[in-house]
């Protein structure tokens, strides 16, 4: 039988009691606050941005979105990175990605302070987490572990294949799975027999930016697929990175798209966020 797990739900669930945090916090005389910084028309990361907000302001929190011409010089986004560092009412700063071609993202992530790294992308956040003792955690594989949390399954000693090698999902995604005892084999683009390796996998993750690329040929009976894919077919529809229709049969749990891992990684942000507010409290 098939599970297929309800990233939408989990994240109702986790954004109620993070609202009723939120409210707590406020009457403590702290209101957790998140500014993302956009710079260009690009319409994902529009896309992404609004939902972020609405989400944000939904929980309750202090959210700003602040937008840049897409001709912004490297110096002055560094300058307004700087501004938000210093700037008390903002716990969380986050910068959408991708960056237009004359700013360097790696020096625009160094610039952001790790204490309000909230999409774990610094890499003193990312040197904490492969060191096995994270603080900020990248929102994709976070809320994939959550999701394994929820429906209580067990990772120690499984093997766990990760398709897609990113800083932002497939890497931390591995070691995530590391710290929880799964024997991790990463791939990519270049592995070869790829069907056959991640056909030896208890749990796939599946984060490689095709559509409908991994297909029955390439899991095992039983296994648990994780579908970070957010590609458009050619009918503009969102379709995953897996062939869901000919994969779920085999899966004991398989993440849909939409409503599985999308949800979770918005909600992950906002509880860094509040998390993020909560050290600051902790410190006055
Ligand atoms: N662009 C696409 N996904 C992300 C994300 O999770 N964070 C940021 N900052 N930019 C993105």
């Amino acid at each position: 039988m098939t599970t297929i797990i309800n990233g939408k739900e989990l994240a109702d669930k986790m954004q109620g009691a993070l609202k009723i945090e939120v409210e707590s916090l406020k009457e403590q005389g702290t209101q957790p606050g998140l500014v993302v910084l956009l710079v260009g028309e690009n319409p994902a990361s529009q896309t992404y941005v609004k939902n972020k907000e609405l989400a944000a302001q939904k929980m309750g929190l202090h959210s700003k979105v602040a937008r840049y011409p897409e001709t912004i010089t490297e110096t002055e986004l560094l300058a307004e990175i700087e501004k938000y560092n210093q700037d008390a009412a903002f716990h969380g700063i986050l910068v959408q990605l991708p960056l237009p071609k004359q700013i360097d993202a790696e020096k625009v992530l160094l610039a952001i302070d790790p204490k309000k790294d909230v999409d774990g992308f610094h890499p003193m956040n990312l040197g904490k987490l492969f060191a096995g003792s994270p603080e900020m955690i990248p929102c994709t594989p976070y809320g994939i572990m959550k999701m394994f949390e929820e429906y209580k399954i067990d990772l120690a000693g499984k093997n766990a294949v990760v398709i897609g090698r990113s800083n932002i999902v497939g890497k931390p995604m591995a070691h995530l799975l590391l710290a929880e005892n799964a024997t991790v084999t990463m791939t990519h683009s270049q592995t070869k027999n790829l069907p056959a390796v991640a056909k030896a996998a208890d749990i796939l993750v599946v984060a490689i930016g095709r559509g409908h690329f991994v297909t029955k040929d390439f899991v095992k009976e039983g296994a648990v697929v994780i579908d970070v894919g957010m590609n458009r077919d050619e009918n503009g529809k969102l379709i995953g990175d897996v062939a869901f229709d000919e994969v779920a049969p085999l899966a004991s749990y398989i993440t849909p798209v939409p409503k599985g891992v999308g949800p979770m990684t918005i909600t992950m942000l906002l509880a860094q966020t509040v998390e993020a507010a909560k050290r600051e409290e902790g410190k006055k």
